[in-house]
C-alpha cells in the first residue's frame, strides 16, 4: 500500500512516519525512591519532563502527543498522592497554557474530566476553548482516562442514539465506535511508549493501540528528554507495518 510504504530514513531532523505518538509516563514514584525523596518529588520531575518532551514533539513535527497523567484506576491511590497530582495538573496548565498557545498548539484533554472537580472541568473546557482554533499540533493529556471506561461511555453514546431512532444497529462499526471514542479527532495512533520497564498498556489506548507499534524502555519518566524520543521514533522508523497484509 503506498500511504505506508517505508519512510525516508535520509530525512533527518523531521519526523517522518509518526503522526501520532503516545506515552505511559510511568516511573515517577521510583524515580524519586531512588534519591529518597517523596513520590510528590517525582512526579514534579515529571512534569518538566512533559514541558521537554512536549517542545521536542513541536520542534520533530509530530501532529499529536498523547499523554498517559491520569488513569481512572489511579484513585486507589492514597488520597494525599491524587490530591497532589490533581494539583500539579492544575498549575501545569494555569502555568504552561500561555506556551502551548503562542506556538499554535491544540491542548486536548482525553479521558472522564467531565467527573472531577467542577473548578478543574471549567479550567480545562477554557484551556481547549482558547486553543480549540490553532492549526499547530495536538497535545492531548489522558486524565481520569481508562481505555474501557471510553468504550463504555462510547457504547452509551452509541447505544442512545439507536434508541432514539437516530442511527440504525446495523450502522454501528469500526468508525462510528472510533468516531464515537474521546480521540475521534485526532490521528490514528502510530507509535506507544511507555517508560518504567513495565511491559503493559494500563487500559491505555487499547482501541487506538490495534496497529500501533509498541516501544518500551526502562528509562523513568522524569529522566526522559528529546533524545529519547529521537531514540524511540528512529526504532520506529525501522519497524515494519504490514496492517495484516504482506
Ligand atoms: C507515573 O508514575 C505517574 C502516574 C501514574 C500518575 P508512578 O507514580 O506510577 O511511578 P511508579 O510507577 O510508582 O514508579
Ligand atoms: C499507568 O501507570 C498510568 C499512568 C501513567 C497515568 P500506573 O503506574 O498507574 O500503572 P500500573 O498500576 O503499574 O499498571
Ligand atoms: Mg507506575
Amino acid at each position: 500500500m503506498a500511504s505506508q510504504a517505508k519512510p525516508d530514513l535520509s530525512s533527518a531532523g523531521t519526523v517522518v512516519g509518526a503522526r501520532h505518538v503516545a506515552i505511559i509516563m510511568d516511573g515517577n514514584g521510583r524515580w524519586a525512591k531512588k534519591r529518597l525523596l517523596p513520590r510528590i518529588a517525582g512526579h514534579r520531575a515529571g512534569v518538566e519532563a512533559v514541558r521537554r518532551v512536549s517542545r521536542a514533539a513541536r520542534d520533530m513535527g509530530l501532529d499529536c502527543l498523547t499523554l498517559y497523567a491520569f488513569s481512572s484506576e489511579n484513585w486507589k491511590r492514597p488520597a494525599a498522592e491524587v490530591a497532589d497530582l490533581m494539583g500539579l495538573l492544575r498549575h501545569f496548565i494555569q502555568s504552561d497554557l500561555d506556551e502551548f498557545h503562542a506556538n499554535g498548539v491544540r491542548l486536548r484533554i482525553i479521558g472522564n474530566y467531565r467527573a472531577l472537580d467542577p473548578s478543574l472541568v471549567d479550567m480545562i473546557e477554557g484551556a481547549m476553548a482558547r486553543t480549540a482554533g490553532n492549526t499547530g499540533p495536538v497535545i492531548a493529556i489522558a486524565l481520569n482516562y481508562g481505555a474501557q471506561d471510553e468504550m463504555v461511555r462510547a457504547t452509551q453514546h452509541l447505544a442512545r442514539r439507536v434508541a432514539a431512532g437516530e442511527i440504525a444497529v446495523e450502522d454501528i462499526g469500526v468508525e462510528a465506535i472510533s468516531a464515537a471514542l474521546d480521540t475521534a479527532d485526532l490521528p490514528p495512533l502510530d507509535l506507544l511508549i511507555r517508560t518504567s520497564g513495565e511491559q503493559r498498556l494500563s487500559n491505555f489506548m487499547l482501541w487506538q493501540a490495534a496497529y500501533a507499534e509498541l516501544y518500551f524502555t526502562d528509562m523513568l519518566w522524569p529522566d526522559f528528554d528529546a533524545d529519547a524520543l529521537a531514540r524511540a521514533l528512529d526504532a520506529f522508523r525501522l519497524r515494519d507495518r504490514r496492517f495484516g497484509g504482506l
